[in-house]
C-alpha cells in the first residue's frame, strides 16, 4: 500500500514504546487509529500525543488483550463499526520474562506465549479474511532480533519470536498462493528503549507466577535492561522505517544492520555443526 490517508490502522500495543510511535506515524500520514492495550492509561496518553501533533486524527481505543481469540475478534469489529474497516494491522504487543528455560513457571509460558505468539495468531486469523475480503490491506507483525538470534535467560520470549518468523513466512506464502492483494512485513529489531524491561508492570494476576531469580538471571536481566535503554535507533525511527517497508511492499525489515551480520555466523555455525551459536560472542 502507498496512499494511507483516510485509511485506518489497527495497533495492538499501542499504549506504551513501539506501538505508540506507530501510532504517530500513522496519524502523520492522515490515517484514522484504532488502539488496543490492556495499558488504558498508555492508550490516553497515545491519544493525547497524536492529538498534540496531529490535530483532528480520529482515535478510538480498546481494552484489548491479545491472547484472548473473542477479544481480538471484537477490536476487529470495532475497527469496522467506527470506521468501516481496516487497512494496516500491526500485531505489536509484546512481553518478555527472563530465566534459564528449565526453572519458567507454566504461567510464565502461558503469559508470554499468549500475548507474543497467540496475540499474532489471532490477529492474522481475524484480521486476514477482512483485509482479503477488502482487496487491499497489509499486516505488520513486530517480531524481534530474537527471532533468528537466540541470547541466554530468554528461551520464552526468544521461542515466541522465532513463530512470529515463521508464522509471518508462511503467511506471506499463503497469501501469494491465493492471489490476494495483502502485503506482510515482519519487523525484527535488536534492542531499543521502551517500557518492554518492564513488561511485568502489566502482567495479569492469574498469570503471575513467576520463578525466584537467581543471581545469574538478575545479572542477566541487568544487562538486557541496559541494552535495551541503550539502543541507539529509537523507537520513533523503527516505527518510521515501518512504514516505509509497507509502502515499498518489502517483507523483512532488519533496523540495526548488525543483525543480519549475525544470522550469517549462525548460519556457518549450522554448517558446522559443532558448538551452539552464541549471539553474545560470536
Ligand atoms: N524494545 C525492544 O528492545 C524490542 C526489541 C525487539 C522487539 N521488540 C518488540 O516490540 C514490540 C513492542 O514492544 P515495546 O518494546 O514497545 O515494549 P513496551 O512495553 O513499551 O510496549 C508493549 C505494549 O504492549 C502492551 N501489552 C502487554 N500485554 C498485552 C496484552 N495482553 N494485550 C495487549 N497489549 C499488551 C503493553 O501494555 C505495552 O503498552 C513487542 O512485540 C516487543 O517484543 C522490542
Amino acid at each position: 500500500m502507498k496512499d494511507f490517508q483516510g485509511k485506518v490502522a489497527a495497533i495492538t500495543g499501542g499504549g506504551s514504546g513501539l506501538g505508540r510511535e506507530l501510532a504517530l506515524c500513522c496519524a502523520a500520514r492522515g490515517m484514522k487509529l484504532v488502539l488496543g492495550d490492556v495499558d488504558e492509561k498508555g492508550m490516553v496518553e497515545t491519544q493525547r500525543l497524536v492529538e498534540a501533533a496531529h490535530p483532528g486524527t480520529e482515535t478510538t481505543t480498546m481494552r484489548l488483550d491479545v491472547s484472548s481469540l473473542d477479544q481480538v475478534q471484537a477490536f476487529a469489529d470495532l475497527c469496522k463499526s467506527s470506521f468501516g474497516g481496516v487497512h494496516l494491522v500491526f500485531n505489536n504487543a509484546g512481553v518478555s520474562v527472563g530465566g534459564p528455560v528449565w526453572e519458567n513457571t507454566v504461567a510464565d509460558w502461558d503469559w508470554v506465549m499468549g500475548v507474543n505468539l497467540y496475540g499474532v495468531v489471532w490477529g492474522v486469523k481475524v484480521f486476514t479474511p477482512l483485509l482479503i475480503a477488502q482487496g487491499e490491506g497489509h499486516i505488520i507483525n513486530t517480531a524481534s532480533a530474537a527471532g533468528w538470534l537466540n541470547g541466554p535467560s530468554m528461551a520464552i520470549y526468544n521461542v515466541t519470536k522465532h513463530s512470529v518468523v515463521a508464522l509471518s513466512e508462511t503467511l506471506a506464502l499463503d497469501l501469494r498462493d491465493v492471489g490476494a492483494n495483502v502485503g506482510v512485513t515482519c519487523l525484527c529489531p535488536a534492542f531499543f528503549p521502551t517500557g518492554i524491561s518492564d513488561s511485568a508492570r502489566n502482567r495479569p494476576a492469574d498469570k503471575a507466577e513467576t520463578i525466584t531469580p537467581s543471581d545469574v538471571m538478575l545479572k542477566r536481566a541487568e544487562l538486557t535492561k541496559a541494552a535495551v535503554a541503550k539502543g541507539k535507533i529509537q523507537a520513533a525511527d523503527i516505527a518510521e522505517m515501518t512504514l516505509r517497508a509497507v509502502e515499498n511492499d518489502q517483507f523483512y525489515v532488519f533496523p540495526h544492520r548488525k543483525i543480519k551480520e549475525l544470522i550469517k555466523l549462525r548460519a556457518a555455525a549450522a554448517e558446522r555443526e559443532q558448538v551452539v551459536f552464541d549471539s553474545l560472542n560470536p
